[in-house]
């Protein structure tokens, strides 16, 4: 490691209060993207953005307006031509902090309990993108920074990257680079570095069941129609069999099977079957007959109810027969899935089975690729190196279940594998309520990165 590594390093630990401070201010912009009130948040948040990458010393910065959220550009692209150019990616967009009332604080008024900072977006993923920036000042502060960087931050990830697949193809010379870093995929554990290997892809959809025109008294009708509660109901639960299958026509024709070899390596992840009842607190764990947990959320597609809505829901009880229902369901894509052959295989389920006496309306929403990485990526064994030293021990590589759209279309559009981790732990509750960031996983991470980007660079001291 060159000299300024270790003035890079102490820098770090003395600005540790700021860097908190910092966080606290970004983590305040209620970045929503799925809710329209909160698009001037959005604009907010890209400025915030723009302005702390041109603080901390990269040049070019943009804000990329799109057919929805605007994207945020930088660079700083003077280490030479010989030097490695990584596109870092993030998102600034966070998921609604639903349901309010099971936060313990506000979930956009950042809140230090213990080792945690609780707030919507801490870990998914304003801290990772902090993460990244607090490396690249702490490098310019003390010397100089030995690769080329680029940074994309979109405001979409979190309702499917709509637009991102337009900006790529616009923007390719601006966003060429040897390979991308990603850092909202995440680690096992934390004393668990982790190499993330493959994504799960998405594809979601809103399902409306339509009965009678209107509401109906259901003592004065019922037994004359088809409840669309119930036939949404029929539907839904007709799309298992009874050994956890999905029974969708053609689902599966595209699924990669586990070969023995990727099964021994799944079965050697520390994550057991008795991890995920733990993480989860359900009951027992269930799902598809035959794989273990963690082949079925890194290998197996799946498909689930998010959300489902009909008739009176209200205090107290209403008599009615409602005339609509609705259900937000979506499957998790392995590879060779893709989210139209999805589309086409839910539609000629729904053509057979849809119970008479209903109509059905099917709207395709968010959707995004799944992702095997290769085993060569540019800038992998500097990752490792710079995992082991900080936590002492080599990462471990592992095929995760959650979904990043852009890293299957920088592969398709830019041509680039993408380099996915992060500092995100399981027990964050992404997505839940009381979402956090463990700090001191968090300051390791910053300084696994400060270590990575020394590594990365081809004239080592
Ligand atoms: N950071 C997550 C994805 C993730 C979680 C990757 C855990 C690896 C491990 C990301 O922000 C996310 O939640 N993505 C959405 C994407 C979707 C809306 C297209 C997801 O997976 O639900
Ligand atoms: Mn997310």
């Amino acid at each position: 490691m060159p000299a300024a590594y270790q003035t890079a390093i102490n820098y770090l630990k003395t600005n540790r209060p700021r860097f908190l401070d910092e966080l606290i201010e970004f983590l305040k912009i209620p970045s929503i993207s799925t809710d329209p009130n909160h698009t001037a948040s959005m604009l907010v948040a890209a400025e915030w953005l723009a302005e702390k990458l041109n603080r901390t010393g990269l040049e070019n910065t943009q804000i990329i307006s799109t057919q929805g959220h605007p994207a945020v550009y930088a660079d700083y692209l003077h280490a030479g031509p010989h030097q490695p150019t990584m596109l870092i990616y993030g998102h600034y967009d966070v998921q609604p902090p639903d349901p309010l009332d099971l936060w313990m604080t506000d979930p956009f008024s950042p809140a230090i309990i213990g080792d945690h900072i609780y707030a919507r977006g801490s870990s998914d993923m304003k801290g990772q993108i902090l993460a990244s920036i607090f490396a690249l000042e702490s490098i310019f502060k003390n010397g100089s920074l030995p690769v080329n960087i680029k940074y994309l931050i979109e405001g979409e990830e979190e309702i499917g990257s709509p637009s991102l697949s337009a900006l790529l193809e616009d923007n390719r010379q601006l966003l060429s680079a040897d390979f991308s870093l990603n850092l909202d995929a995440g680690m096992a554990g934390p004393d668990l570095p982790t190499i993330v290997t493959g994504l799960r892809g998405l594809a979601y959809f809103e399902l409306t069941v339509y009965g009678p025109r209107q509401d109906l008294h259901s003592g004065v009708y019922g037994g004359v129609v088809k409840n669309p509660a119930i036939a949404l109901a029929e539907i839904i639960s007709g799309m298992h069999d009874s050994s956890g299958k999905i029974t969708l026509p053609g689902f599966y024709d595209d699924v990669i099977e586990l070969t023995a070899e990727e099964r021994r390596q799944f079965s050697e992840l520390p994550e057991d079957d008795y991890f995920y009842l733990v993480q989860t607190g359900a009951p027992e764990l269930f799902g598809e007959h035959g794989f273990s947990a963690a082949e079925r959320i890194g290998a197996r597609p799946t498909l689930d109810v998010n959300g489902f809505i009909s008739g009176f829901t209200g205090l107290g009880s209403k008599t009615i027969i409602p005339s609509w229902a609705k259900a937000k369901i979506s499957t998790r894509l392995v590879p060779n899935q893709n989210p139209v052959s999805v589309r086409q295989s839910l539609e000629s389920y729904l053509n057979r089975h849809a119970p008479a006496g209903v109509t059905w309306e099917l709207v395709a929403m968010a959707g995004g690729s799944p992702y095997l990485a290769p085993d060569e990526i540019p800038g992998r064994q500097a990752l490792i190196s710079a995992l082991k030293s900080v936590w002492g021990k080599n990462p471990i590589f592992k095929r995760e279940g959650g979904s990043i759209p852009v890293v299957n279309e920088m592969k398709t559009i830019l041509g680039i594998d993408s380099l996915l981790t992060g500092f995100g732990l399981p027990d964050d509750r992404v997505h839940s309520p009381n979402e956090r960031l463990h700090l001191p996983t968090w300051y390791k991470g910053i300084e696994a990165l400060v270590q990575f980007l020394y590594n990365l660079s081809n004239h080592k001291d």
